[in-house]
Protein backbone atom coordinates (compact mmCIF):
# COMPACT_ATOMS: atom_id res chain seq x y z
CA UNK A 1 0.00 0.00 0.00
CA UNK A 2 1.11 3.38 -1.07
CA UNK A 3 0.22 6.58 0.85
CA UNK A 4 -1.59 9.40 -2.24
CA UNK A 5 -1.91 13.50 -1.17
CA UNK A 6 -5.16 14.78 -3.19
CA UNK A 7 -4.78 18.18 -3.34
CA UNK A 8 -7.34 19.95 -5.32
CA UNK A 9 -8.42 23.88 -6.13
CA UNK A 10 -12.26 24.07 -6.90
CA UNK A 11 -14.84 26.84 -7.14
CA UNK A 12 -18.03 25.55 -7.60
CA UNK A 13 -17.42 21.77 -6.65
CA UNK A 14 -16.77 19.72 -9.45
CA UNK A 15 -12.79 19.29 -9.14
CA UNK A 16 -13.79 18.50 -5.43
CA UNK A 17 -16.22 15.49 -6.86
CA UNK A 18 -13.28 14.49 -9.34
CA UNK A 19 -10.89 14.40 -6.18
CA UNK A 20 -13.05 12.19 -4.42
CA UNK A 21 -13.50 10.49 -7.20
CA UNK A 22 -9.77 9.78 -7.71
CA UNK A 23 -9.28 9.07 -3.88
CA UNK A 24 -12.22 6.47 -4.26
CA UNK A 25 -10.51 4.59 -7.10
CA UNK A 26 -6.98 4.59 -5.41
CA UNK A 27 -8.57 3.22 -2.45
CA UNK A 28 -10.45 0.69 -4.47
CA UNK A 29 -6.91 -0.42 -5.79
CA UNK A 30 -6.02 -0.89 -2.08
CA UNK A 31 -3.77 2.34 -1.69
CA UNK A 32 -4.13 4.82 1.21
CA UNK A 33 -5.30 7.90 -0.38
CA UNK A 34 -6.52 11.60 1.29
CA UNK A 35 -8.18 14.80 -0.59
CA UNK A 36 -6.87 18.05 0.53
CA UNK A 37 -8.42 21.42 -0.88
CA UNK A 38 -6.66 23.53 -1.49
CA UNK A 39 -8.04 26.42 0.00
CA UNK A 40 -7.92 24.65 3.73
CA UNK A 41 -4.56 22.91 3.69
CA UNK A 42 -3.97 21.99 7.32
CA UNK A 43 -1.25 23.90 8.95
CA UNK A 44 0.54 20.76 9.78
CA UNK A 45 0.03 19.11 6.60
CA UNK A 46 3.76 17.19 5.22
CA UNK A 47 3.67 17.04 1.53
CA UNK A 48 6.49 14.89 2.78
CA UNK A 49 4.67 12.42 4.28
CA UNK A 50 3.49 11.31 1.06
CA UNK A 51 4.80 8.30 -1.43
CA UNK A 52 2.80 10.13 -4.43
CA UNK A 53 1.29 13.75 -4.78
CA UNK A 54 -2.21 14.59 -7.48
CA UNK A 55 -3.09 18.08 -7.75
CA UNK A 56 -6.24 18.81 -9.15
CA UNK A 57 -7.44 22.88 -10.46
CA UNK A 58 -10.40 24.11 -12.52
CA UNK A 59 -10.48 27.08 -14.61
CA UNK A 60 -11.96 30.16 -13.92
CA UNK A 61 -11.85 32.93 -16.65
CA UNK A 62 -8.55 31.13 -17.76
CA UNK A 63 -6.69 30.96 -15.09
CA UNK A 64 -6.10 27.87 -12.43
CA UNK A 65 -7.40 28.31 -8.75
CA UNK A 66 -4.82 30.48 -7.20
CA UNK A 67 -4.24 28.67 -4.02
CA UNK A 68 -3.63 25.44 -6.35
CA UNK A 69 -0.60 27.74 -7.51
CA UNK A 70 0.60 29.03 -4.09
CA UNK A 71 0.10 24.73 -3.01
CA UNK A 72 2.33 23.88 -5.78
CA UNK A 73 5.06 26.56 -5.84
CA UNK A 74 5.64 25.86 -1.56
CA UNK A 75 5.70 22.61 -2.49
CA UNK A 76 8.07 22.10 -5.51
CA UNK A 77 11.21 20.32 -3.81
CA UNK A 78 8.88 18.23 -2.03
CA UNK A 79 6.61 17.75 -5.61
CA UNK A 80 10.09 16.83 -7.59
CA UNK A 81 11.51 14.20 -5.07
CA UNK A 82 8.36 12.33 -5.40
CA UNK A 83 5.87 10.78 -8.15
CA UNK A 84 3.35 13.37 -8.83
CA UNK A 85 0.21 13.59 -11.24
CA UNK A 86 -1.74 16.72 -12.49
CA UNK A 87 -5.57 17.03 -13.75
CA UNK A 88 -7.13 20.11 -15.11
CA UNK A 89 -10.82 20.43 -15.30
CA UNK A 90 -12.42 23.11 -17.66
CA UNK A 91 -15.41 23.57 -19.69
CA UNK A 92 -12.56 23.84 -22.50
CA UNK A 93 -11.78 20.19 -22.51
CA UNK A 94 -15.18 19.47 -22.75
CA UNK A 95 -15.13 19.76 -26.61
CA UNK A 96 -12.20 18.91 -29.33
CA UNK A 97 -12.23 22.74 -30.67
CA UNK A 98 -10.92 23.44 -26.97
CA UNK A 99 -8.30 21.11 -26.71
CA UNK A 100 -6.00 23.80 -27.54
CA UNK A 101 -6.71 26.15 -25.47
CA UNK A 102 -7.27 23.50 -22.65
CA UNK A 103 -3.16 22.94 -23.19
CA UNK A 104 -2.25 26.23 -23.02
CA UNK A 105 -3.68 26.38 -19.48
CA UNK A 106 -1.85 22.96 -19.25
CA UNK A 107 1.85 24.49 -20.05
CA UNK A 108 0.98 27.97 -18.75
CA UNK A 109 0.67 26.49 -15.04
CA UNK A 110 3.18 24.21 -15.60
CA UNK A 111 5.35 26.94 -16.62
CA UNK A 112 4.46 29.38 -13.91
CA UNK A 113 5.49 27.01 -10.86
CA UNK A 114 8.17 25.10 -12.77
CA UNK A 115 6.95 21.84 -11.58
CA UNK A 116 6.99 18.59 -13.88
CA UNK A 117 4.41 15.92 -13.14
CA UNK A 118 4.82 12.48 -13.98
CA UNK A 119 1.01 12.23 -15.57
CA UNK A 120 -1.32 15.07 -16.83
CA UNK A 121 -5.49 15.08 -17.62
CA UNK A 122 -7.51 17.14 -18.35
CA UNK A 123 -11.12 17.04 -18.12
CA UNK A 124 -14.40 18.21 -19.04
CA UNK A 125 -15.98 19.74 -16.08
CA UNK A 126 -19.71 20.98 -15.16
CA UNK A 127 -21.97 23.95 -15.43
CA UNK A 128 -24.62 24.04 -12.84
CA UNK A 129 -26.62 27.06 -13.44
CA UNK A 130 -29.31 26.42 -10.90
CA UNK A 131 -26.24 27.10 -7.84
CA UNK A 132 -25.07 30.48 -9.95
CA UNK A 133 -26.20 33.77 -8.75
CA UNK A 134 -28.40 35.54 -11.20
CA UNK A 135 -24.99 37.55 -13.20
CA UNK A 136 -22.95 34.66 -12.96
CA UNK A 137 -25.69 32.72 -14.28
CA UNK A 138 -26.61 35.57 -17.30
CA UNK A 139 -22.56 35.54 -17.79
CA UNK A 140 -21.76 31.73 -17.98
CA UNK A 141 -25.05 31.22 -20.43
CA UNK A 142 -23.92 34.00 -22.68
CA UNK A 143 -20.41 32.77 -22.94
CA UNK A 144 -22.02 29.00 -23.58
CA UNK A 145 -24.09 29.72 -25.84
CA UNK A 146 -21.73 31.45 -28.23
CA UNK A 147 -19.08 28.81 -27.96
CA UNK A 148 -20.99 25.71 -27.40
CA UNK A 149 -23.90 26.69 -29.10
CA UNK A 150 -25.72 22.60 -29.00
CA UNK A 151 -25.64 22.58 -25.33
CA UNK A 152 -28.95 23.55 -23.69
CA UNK A 153 -28.18 26.38 -21.31
CA UNK A 154 -31.68 25.99 -19.58
CA UNK A 155 -30.38 23.09 -17.18
CA UNK A 156 -27.13 22.21 -15.41
CA UNK A 157 -24.33 20.44 -17.67
CA UNK A 158 -22.14 17.97 -16.69
CA UNK A 159 -18.80 17.05 -19.37
CA UNK A 160 -16.88 14.97 -17.04
CA UNK A 161 -15.67 11.41 -18.24
CA UNK A 162 -15.55 9.36 -15.11
CA UNK A 163 -14.47 6.37 -16.87
CA UNK A 164 -11.58 8.56 -18.09
CA UNK A 165 -10.91 10.39 -14.05
CA UNK A 166 -10.83 6.15 -13.21
CA UNK A 167 -8.21 5.48 -15.85
CA UNK A 168 -6.38 8.22 -14.81
CA UNK A 169 -6.28 7.48 -11.24
CA UNK A 170 -5.24 3.87 -12.08
CA UNK A 171 -2.20 4.78 -14.51
CA UNK A 172 -1.40 7.21 -12.09
CA UNK A 173 -1.21 3.59 -9.70
CA UNK A 174 0.32 1.42 -11.89
CA UNK A 175 3.16 4.45 -12.42
CA UNK A 176 3.83 4.86 -8.45
CA UNK A 177 3.98 1.10 -8.09
CA UNK A 178 6.21 0.97 -10.63
CA UNK A 179 8.27 3.58 -9.72
CA UNK A 180 8.04 2.57 -5.80
CA UNK A 181 8.31 -0.55 -7.18
CA UNK A 182 5.79 -2.14 -4.68
CA UNK A 183 2.63 -4.32 -6.00
CA UNK A 184 -0.50 -3.25 -5.96
CA UNK A 185 -1.70 -4.24 -3.12
CA UNK A 186 -5.09 -5.68 -4.19
CA UNK A 187 -3.38 -7.06 -7.58
CA UNK A 188 -5.88 -4.24 -9.78
CA UNK A 189 -5.53 -4.04 -12.75
CA UNK A 190 -3.03 -1.33 -13.94
CA UNK A 191 -4.04 1.84 -15.90
CA UNK A 192 -5.84 2.42 -19.51
CA UNK A 193 -4.81 5.13 -21.55
CA UNK A 194 -7.96 7.83 -20.77
CA UNK A 195 -7.07 11.29 -21.22
CA UNK A 196 -3.66 11.11 -19.26
CA UNK A 197 -0.42 12.08 -20.92
C1 LIG B 1 -17.41 31.90 -13.82
C2 LIG B 1 -16.81 30.78 -14.61
C3 LIG B 1 -15.72 31.02 -15.44
C4 LIG B 1 -15.17 29.98 -16.19
N1 LIG B 1 -14.11 30.25 -17.02
C5 LIG B 1 -13.61 29.25 -17.79
C6 LIG B 1 -12.54 29.51 -18.70
O1 LIG B 1 -12.02 30.63 -18.80
N2 LIG B 1 -12.10 28.49 -19.47
C7 LIG B 1 -12.64 27.23 -19.39
O2 LIG B 1 -12.22 26.34 -20.13
N3 LIG B 1 -13.63 26.94 -18.52
C8 LIG B 1 -14.12 27.92 -17.72
N4 LIG B 1 -15.13 27.66 -16.84
C9 LIG B 1 -15.65 26.29 -16.71
C10 LIG B 1 -15.12 25.63 -15.44
O3 LIG B 1 -13.77 25.31 -15.55
C11 LIG B 1 -15.97 24.38 -15.17
O4 LIG B 1 -17.28 24.82 -14.87
C12 LIG B 1 -15.44 23.51 -14.07
O5 LIG B 1 -16.29 22.39 -13.92
C13 LIG B 1 -15.35 24.27 -12.75
O6 LIG B 1 -14.82 23.37 -11.79
P1 LIG B 1 -14.98 23.70 -10.23
O7 LIG B 1 -16.44 23.53 -9.93
O8 LIG B 1 -14.14 22.68 -9.56
O9 LIG B 1 -14.49 25.09 -10.03
C14 LIG B 1 -15.70 28.67 -16.10
C15 LIG B 1 -16.79 28.44 -15.24
C16 LIG B 1 -17.34 29.47 -14.51
C17 LIG B 1 -18.51 29.18 -13.62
Amino acid sequence: MSSFLVCYGTGEGQTARIADRIVDALGERGHDATAVDADEVPTDLDVGDYDAVLVGSSIHAGKHQSEVVDFVTANREALAERPTAFFQVSMSSATEEGAAQAAGYVEEFLEDTGWHPDRIAQFGGALRFSEFGFLKRLLVRQVVKRSMPDVDTSEDVEFTDWQAVDDFANDVAAFVEGRLGVAAPDGGASGADGQSE
